[in-house]
């Protein structure tokens, strides 16, 4: 029998997903591999099992198409983060089912495509005697152990495609624009973001922020005859040191945050006088094709997990190091090991010496 590769996508999906598979496909072809897509996430180990080979042929396309062709889920029985980021133990008779399938399928090893929840499945997945290989994805770009996670590149530049777009609709109305990205607890996405696009004031879940110091930003530039502010805020940033929550009612999948944006507009349209608009970028920073930047990273991901793979690498996932180039970590020293963006660090200081304001 040949040697095969099982491919997995977890969790939200993100630009690159089809990136990464479609090198994993192709890389592993050349040194004998065949590839067979898990659909629908984990799910699809399950009985009954969602497993079909994947051709060189069915990668037409693919380098730069948003989603996921396999499918995923971001809740439901392989959730192993619920609430806050708490970690849930999988329950042993569905790791049993997945290494029954697992052997059945007679995959020599299994490329999981997730973020910190999903690769804490695959964690635990290994440490039930699965041969796993992680491949750090998420927009928020929070994992500790790679210098970035593929789909984050896209997602600023959404969100700096959006503040430039509502540049000129708050110059020429004299407005507060406010827009609201993702990026759960971390604030990567608007730091970025919010230098690359311009924006006055970034409000991120690192730095502590009051009304009193946004106010006092506003009017600064309404003396120097500046009328408009852009606002960018990340979805975990803390009003009244409080998280805004849109629901907290699912038992199998982490809260959605998500309503700071309108919070911030209402209160700054209260205390300055000004017409302040808010904006929800939501979903589309996870959409559409990658940028140049993710192709790559995800085309190098996936013909290192391939790498990985030949090698019997297993209980590791693929990373960009700090020298940049490609190299791998323990599974167990990636996940749960969250990045912030540091309130000292060379990109705020920079930020702040420009006198963008971070509301502290
Ligand atoms: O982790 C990626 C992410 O897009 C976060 O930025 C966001 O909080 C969350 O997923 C939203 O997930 P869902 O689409 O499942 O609500």
């Amino acid at each position: 029998m040949g040697k095969k590769i099982g491919v997995v996508t977890g969790g939200g999906d993100c630009p690159g997903l089809n990136a990464v598979i479609r090198a994993i496909v192709k890389a592993g072809d050349l040194q004998g591999f065949t590839t067979i897509g898990i659909r629908g996430g984990f799910d699809g180990l399950l009985t009954p099992v969602q497993a079909d080979p994947l051709t060189v042929r069915d990668m037409d396309g693919l380098l730069t198409r948003g989603g996921t062709i396999l499918g995923t889920a971001s809740s439901g029985k392989f959730s192993s983060k619920t609430g806050q980021g708490e970690t849930r133990k999988i329950p042993g008779d569905l790791m049993t089912q997945v290494r029954q399938t697992t052997e059945a399928l007679g995959l020599n090893a299994l490329v999981v495509i997730g973020g910190d929840g999903t690769l804490t499945t695959a964690l635990q997945m290994h440490e039930s005697g699965l041969p796993v290989i992680g491949v750090p994805k998420t927009i928020d770009n929070d994992l500790d152990a790679t210098q970035q996670t593929f789909g984050f590149d896209t997602a600023v530049a959404c969100a700096v495609d959006a503040l430039d777009r509502l540049h000129s609709t708050a110059q020429s109305h004299n407005r507060v624009m406010v827009l609201e990205v993702m990026g759960r607890y971390a604030g990567w996405i608007a730091a970025y973001a919010g230098l690359a696009g311009g924006a006055d004031i970034i409000l991120i879940p690192e730095i502590k922020f009051n009304m009193p110091s946004i106010e006092k930003k506003i009017r600064s530039r309404e003396a120097t005859g500046k009328l408009f502010t852009i606002v960018i805020v990340a979805e975990g940033a803390k009003l009244d040191e409080t998280m805004v929550v849109s629901d907290n009612t699912k038992t199998d999948r982490e809260i959605r945050l998500g309503g700071i944006g309108y919070a911030i507009a209402e209160k700054i349209q209260e205390k300055t006088g000004k017409e302040s608009r808010c904006v929800v970028l939501g979903h589309l920073q996870r959409g559409g094709q990658p940028t140049h930047w993710d192709r790559q990273l995800c085309t190098r991901f996936g013909v290192q997990a391939v790498h990985m793979a030949a090698n019997k690498n297993f209980g590791k996932m693929v990373a960009l190091k700090p020298s940049g180039m490609m190299g791998s970590v323990d599974l167990k020293d990636a996940v749960n090991r969250i990045r912030s963006v540091d309130p000292y660090g060379e990109l705020i200081l920079t930020a702040r010496t420009l006198g963008i304001c971070f509301g502290d």
